[in-house]
C-alpha cells in the first residue's frame, strides 16, 4: 500500500495538520494488535485504548471479521433510503443491554459529540423547554452544542463563543473541585452539591424552564471521578419532581468500561436518555442515543440523521462487539483486572512515597484515575508558569518505558483505560512499568522536596511557593532533573556556611573567625582598634581607634568578598564615655560616606575591651551585610547550564538579546553577571589578558573610523568583545600618559567630596583621565589611611597594572600615568608635609599626614563649600605622588587631631 516513510509522515503531519489537534507524541502508529500498538519507534503496551474506544483490543478478530464481511456486502446503506440491515440488527442487540427498559428507541450517529447535539435537540423539543444543566468538570464534546455543555477545561470554548444559550452549570461532589481534602465525607459532598443545585433552580434556572440535566456517571475528561450514587439519585428525584429529563452520557463510561455494561447501572438510577459511542464499535465511528419513544418521537421527520449516521460497516463492527461481549465474558475480565489495578494503585498510595505524592485513587472497573498532590491550582495565579506535576512526569517516564497511558483534567491525574480484555500478564506488565516510573519520579521528587524543605527551613525570604513555581518552570523548560538540581543547588549554596579569616588578626587557634557567610548574609566579628602593621592597639584617641577598627572591618568585609557599601547594621562598643565619641562619629561618617551609605547603628558603652601590651582598645565594631550575589563562585553545573542556554538562545546583545531569558535561569545572578561570566570566562573565542601593540593600533584606527560604535569595532577586533574594546580605549588608550597634575588631584579630591565614588562622572571633569584612572588615583590618597592591606595584594596589583584590565571591578591601576607613580619616598612625604603646612599654617608638621587623613575622612557632601578650599589652595603646586609601600610616619603619642572646624569653616 502507501509507502511514504515514517519520517515523511511526521514531517508532513507536523507541517500540514491543523494546530487545533493536540498530539501527545510525534510517533507514527503503524499497526495495533490486542493490547499492543506498533509505532515507528517500537511497540507500546496500550493503556489508552484510543481513549476508551478499542475496548476489545486492536483489531479484534471477531470485530474485524464482521467489518470485512460487511464491506464485501455493502459499505454505505444510506439510512434515509430504507432500512440498513446491520443498523437495525444492532438496535435489536442493544435494546436488552440498555440500563432501563424505558430506553426503547435508538438512533445512531458518527461521533460522541454528534450524539450529544442530537440529545440536546431531543430534550428541548420533547419538553418544550430551553434550559440545560450540566456539570462543572463535565465533558460532552467539541461541536458547538456539545462544547456548550463541556466544562472540564476552558480550552473547548475559549475565543470561539458565543456558545449555546440556556446552559447552566452545577457542581459535582468532587473534593478537589470543592476545595476540601480527598478524604472528605462523600455524604457531605453530595449534600452540598445537591444544595447548590437547589439554589440554581431557585436563583437562575427555573425548573419549569429546564429541559434536562446532563451528566457523565463517571466524569471522564474532568478527572475520572465516579459520581456517587446518592448524587445521581438526588438528580433523579429532582428531575422527577420537575419534569426534567436526566441524560446520562456514557460515551466513555459505556460498553463495559466500568465493569457493568453502562456505568449508571452501579447506581440503580434509570436515565431518560442515554448517549454512547467509543466502545460500541471498537474503533469504527459510531455513536448513538436511546430514550423512550415518547421522548424520541417528538422529533419531526428529517430533524435527525445524517449522511453517514449508522454507517453499515460501523454498525457491523458494533454487532461484532456485542458478540464478543457475550462469548468472551468481557465484564468478568474487567472485574478481575480492575481488582489487580486497584490493588497495585492502593499499595502505591500506602507506600511512603505514595503518602507524599498521591492524593486519590478512584474509579470503577477499568476506568480508573490516580490523582497526585501536585496541582496547577497550587501555582499562584499571577505566576504564569506551565505546570508539570508528578503525574505528567510519570506519564513521560511511562512513555519512555513503552507504556502508552493518558493524563486527564486540569488536575494532576493519570487515567487507566486498558483494553477490557487485557490479559493478567499484560496488566501486570503495564502496572510494573507504571510502578517503576512512579518510584523513579518519587525519588527525583524526594531530592527536590528535601531541597525545598531545606530552603523552607532556612530561607529568610518566605517565598517557597514562588521558588517551587520557578523550579517547576525550569523543569518544564529542560525536562531534566539535572538542571533542576543545579537550580536547587544555586539556592542552597546560599545555605552553606563559609568562614573567612585574617590570621594576622585572629589566629587560627582562636575560637572564632573574622567573618561568616550564610544565607545571603555576611556576619563580621567584632573588629577592635588594632593596627595590623604593628600588631598593637592603634595609637591615639577615639578617632584613631575608630580609623583602625573601621579599617579592620573593611578588611573583613573584603575577605568575605564584599565591601562596606551595603552594610546593614553596625554595632559599636565604646570603651569610653559616650560623651567622648564625637570624633569617632566624624571618622565613622566619613568612612561610610565614601560608599554613599549609612547603615543602622547601635552604640553602647562597655566596661572593658581587649588589652594588648597594656593598651586598651577604645572601640570594637561588628556588622552584618548581605552577600554580593555577584561574588558567588560559579559552579561547574552553572557553567554547563549557561553554555547550554547560550547555545540555545545565542549570545547576541542589544535588541536581539536573549540575556534576560538566560539570566532568568539563574535566580541569584544578574544578567550582567551571566553575560560577564560567559564573555570573560566561558567563551573560548574571546582573548583575555594583555593587549598587543598591534591590537592597540588597530583599535585606535577603528575608533577613528567608527567613532564609539563598539559593536562595529569589536566585529573587526578578532577575539575582543565590545566591552573590552571600549574599556581599552576609554581607560587606557585615550588616557593621558602623563603624571597627574596638582590641579587634577585637587579636582579629583574636590569632586569626590561632592559626588562620592561616582568615578565615571568624576572622570568627565578631568580630561584624559578615565573613571578607572580616577579611582586608582584617588586610592593613592585614600590608601594612606586605609591601606594596611597585605603587601602581596599591592604587589599583585602593581604587577598586573600594565595589563590594563578591562573593568573597574577587576581592575588594577591601568593607566600609563598610574604606573609611573611608584616613585615616592621620604622626600615626597616631606614635600607633602610642607605643602599641607603651607596650606594650613595652624597644622603642626608632624600632624600633616593625619590632617590629610582627616580631610579625606571628613567628606561631608552636604557642605561642599568646605572642600572648595582644597583645590583652590593646591592650585599651582606641582604634582606629588606617593608610594604606598613607604613606611609612613606614625603620629606621635601626643598627637591630637586638629580642629577641623577651624580649618573648614562651616
Ligand atoms: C463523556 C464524553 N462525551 C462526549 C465525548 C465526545 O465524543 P467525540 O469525541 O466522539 O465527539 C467524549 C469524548 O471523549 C466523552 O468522553
Amino acid at each position: 500500500m502507501s509507502q511514504i516513510s515514517a519520517q515523511q509522515i511526521t514531517t508532513l503531519g507536523h507541517k500540514h495538520l491543523g494546530s487545533g489537534l493536540a498530539r501527545m507524541t510525534e510517533l507514527v502508529m503503524e499497526s495495533g494488535q490486542g493490547s499492543y500498538l506498533s509505532t515507528n519507534q517500537g511497540d507500546f503496551l496500550d493503556f489508552t485504548s484510543g481513549i476508551g474506544v478499542t475496548n476489545l483490543g486492536h483489531c479484534h478478530p471477531t470485530v474485524t471479521a464482521h467489518v470485512i464481511d460487511q464491506i464485501k456486502s455493502i459499505t454505505h446503506a444510506q439510512c434515509t433510503l430504507g432500512y440498513c440491515r446491520p443498523y437495525v440488527e444492532l438496535v435489536h442487540k442493544l435494546l436488552p443491554m440498555m440500563p432501563s427498559p424505558a430506553l426503547d428507541t435508538i438512533l445512531f450517529f458518527n461521533s460522541g459529540s454528534e450524539a450529544i447535539d442530537n440529545a440536546i435537540k431531543v430534550v428541548r423539543k420533547s419538553t418544550g423547554r430551553q434550559n440545560l444543566i450540566c456539570m462543572q468538570g463535565g465533558f460532552h464534546g467539541r461541536t458547538y452544542g456539545s462544547a456548550s455543555l463541556s466544562k472540564s477545561k476552558t480550552v473547548y470554548s475559549h475565543e470561539v463563543g458565543p456558545s449555546l444559550t440556556g446552559v447552566f452549570t452545577t457542581s459535582i461532589p468532587y473534593w478537589h473541585q470543592m476545595g476540601v481534602a480527598s478524604d472528605h465525607s462523600e455524604e457531605d459532598l453530595v449534600e452540598k452539591t445537591l444544595y447548590d443545585l437547589d439554589h440554581l433552580f431557585l436563583q437562575q434556572c427555573a425548573p419549569a424552564d429546564t429541559a434536562a440535566i446532563f451528566i457523565e456517571p463517571v466524569i471522564g475528561e474532568g478527572g475520572y471521578i465516579p459520581i456517587p450514587a446518592a448524587f445521581l439519585r438526588g438528580l433523579r428525584e429532582r428531575c422527577d419532581r420537575h419534569g426534567i429529563l436526566l441524560v446520562v452520557d456514557e460515551i466513555q463510561s459505556g460498553f463495559g468500561r466500568t465493569g457493568a455494561m453502562f456505568a449508571i447501572e452501579h447506581s440503580g438510577v434509570a436515565p431518560d436518555v442515554i448517549t454512547f459511542a467509543k466502545g460500541i464499535a471498537n474503533g469504527l465511528p459510531l455513536s448513538g442515543m436511546a430514550a423512550h419513544s415518547s421522548i424520541m418521537n417528538k422529533m419531526g421527520k428529517g430533524m435527525q440523521g445524517g449522511t453517514y449516521s449508522g454507517n453499515a460497516v460501523a454498525c457491523a463492527a458494533g454487532l461484532g462487539v456485542t458478540k464478543v461481549f457475550k462469548e468472551e465474558n468481557i465484564l468478568a475480565n474487567v472485574n478481575l483486572r480492575s481488582k489487580e489495578l486497584f490493588d497495585t494503585l492502593h499499595a502505591l498510595q500506602a507506600s511512603d512515597e505514595g503518602k507524599k505524592l498521591i492524593a486519590d485513587v478512584r474509579g470503577l472497573g477499568l476506568m480508573v484515575g490516580i490523582e497526585f498532590k501536585s496541582s496547577k491550582l497550587a501555582v499562584p495565579a499571577d505566576k504564569h508558569v506551565d505546570f508539570e506535576g508528578v503525574g505528567a512526569k510519570i506519564h513521560k517516564k511511562c512513555l519512555e518505558k513503552g507504556l502508552f497511558i493518558l493524563t486527564t483534567s486540569i488536575y494532576d491525574v493519570i487515567r487507566f483505560i486498558p483494553p477490557l480484555n487485557i490479559t493478567r500478564e499484560d496488566m501486570a506488565k503495564g502496572l510494573g512499568i507504571f510502578e517503576q516510573a512512579f518510584y523513579e519520579t518519587a525519588k527525583d521528587y524526594r531530592c527536590l522536596l528535601r531541597e525545598l524543605e531545606n530552603l523552607q527551613g532556612h530561607l529568610a525570604i518566605a517565598a517557597t511557593a514562588e521558588l517551587f513555581a520557578t523550579f517547576v518552570k525550569r523543569l518544564d523548560a529542560h525536562s531534566a532533573f539535572g538542571d533542576l538540581e543545579v537550580l536547587c543547588r544555586a539556592y542552597t549554596s546560599e545555605m552553606q556556611i563559609q568562614a573567612f579569616n585574617n590570621e594576622q588578626y585572629i589566629p587560627a587557634t582562636a575560637p572564632m573567625v573574622q567573618s561568616i557567610k550564610y544565607n545571603g548574609l555576611v556576619f563580621i566579628s567584632g573588629c577592635i582598634s588594632l593596627d595590623l602593621s604593628t600588631g598593637g592597639i592603634a595609637k591615639g584617641g577615639i578617632a584613631e581607634h575608630g580609623v583602625a577598627a573601621l579599617d579592620l572591618l573593611k578588611d573583613a568585609l573584603e575577605r568575605a568578598g564584599t565591601s562596606p557599601s551595603k552594610v546593614l547594621k553596625v554595632t559599636c562598643f565604646f570603651n569610653c564615655h559616650l560623651s567622648e565619641i564625637g570624633p569617632f562619629n566624624e571618622v565613622y561618617a566619613a568612612f561610610f560616606a565614601r560608599y554613599n551609605h549609612k547603615p543602622c547603628r547601635t552604640g553602647v558603652q562597655v566596661a572593658g575591651l581587649p588589652v594588648i601590651d597594656g593598651v586598651q582598645a577604645l572601640i570594637e565594631i561588628e556588622s552584618l551585610r548581605p552577600t554580593n550575589e555577584d561574588d558567588r563562585a560559579w559552579s561547574k553545573e552553572e557553567d554547563n547550564l549557561l553554555l547550554k542556554l547560550v547555545a540555545e538562545f545565542g549570545s547576541e546583545r542589544g535588541k536581539q538579546s536573549n540575556w534576560p531569558v538566560i539570566a532568568s535561569y539563574f535566580p541569584k545572578r544578574t544578567m550582567k553577571n551571566c553575560r560577564k561570566r560567559y564573555f570573560y570566562t566561558l567563551d573560548t573565542s574571546i582573548v583575555h589578558g594583555k593587549w598587543s601593540r598591534e591590537e592597540d593600533e588597530k583599535l585606535l584606527s577603528l575608533v577613528e573610523r567608527y567613532g564609539c560604535k563598539w559593536k562595529e569595532i569589536s566585529g573587526e577586533m578578532k577575539g575582543r568583545t565590545d566591552d573590552q574594546c571600549s574599556s581599552r580605549f576609554l581607560n587606557c588608550l585615550q588616557c593621558k600618559n602623563t603624571p597627574w597634575t596638582a590641579e587634577e588631584d585637587a579636582t579629583l579630591l574636590n569632586l569626590f567630596e561632592i559626588e562620592g565614588p561616582m568615578w565615571a562622572k568624576i572622570s568627565m571633569s578631568i580630561p584624559g583621565r578615565s573613571a578607572l584612572n580616577c579611582r586608582n588615583r584617588y586610592r593613592k590618597f585614600g590608601g594612606m589611611h586605609t591601606s594596611n592591606r597585605s603587601s602581596t595584594s599591592r604587589s599583585r596589583q602593581r604587577k598586573s597594572s600594565s595589563a590594563c584590565s578591562d573593568s573597574l571591578a577587576e581592575s588594577t591601576d591601568a593607566s600609563p600615568g598610574g604606573s609611573s607613580v611608584q616613585q615616592g619616598g621620604a622626600s615626597d612625604i616631606s614635600t607633602f608635609n610642607s605643602l599641607v603646612t603651607r596650606m594650613f599654617p595652624q597644622v603642626a608638621p608632624e600632624d600633616a599626614f593625619s590632617t590629610l587623613v582627616m580631610m579625606q575622612l571628613h567628606a561631608i557632601p552636604s557642605h561642599p563649600q568646605r572642600s572648595e578650599a582644597l583645590p583652590l589652595e593646591l592650585e599651582g603646586h606641582q604634582h606629588l605622588d606617593l608610594d604606598l609601600d613607604v613606611d609612613l610616619p606614625q603620629p606621635s603619642a601626643s598627637h591630637s587631631i586638629p580642629d577641623l572646624q577651624s580649618i573648614f569653616p562651616l
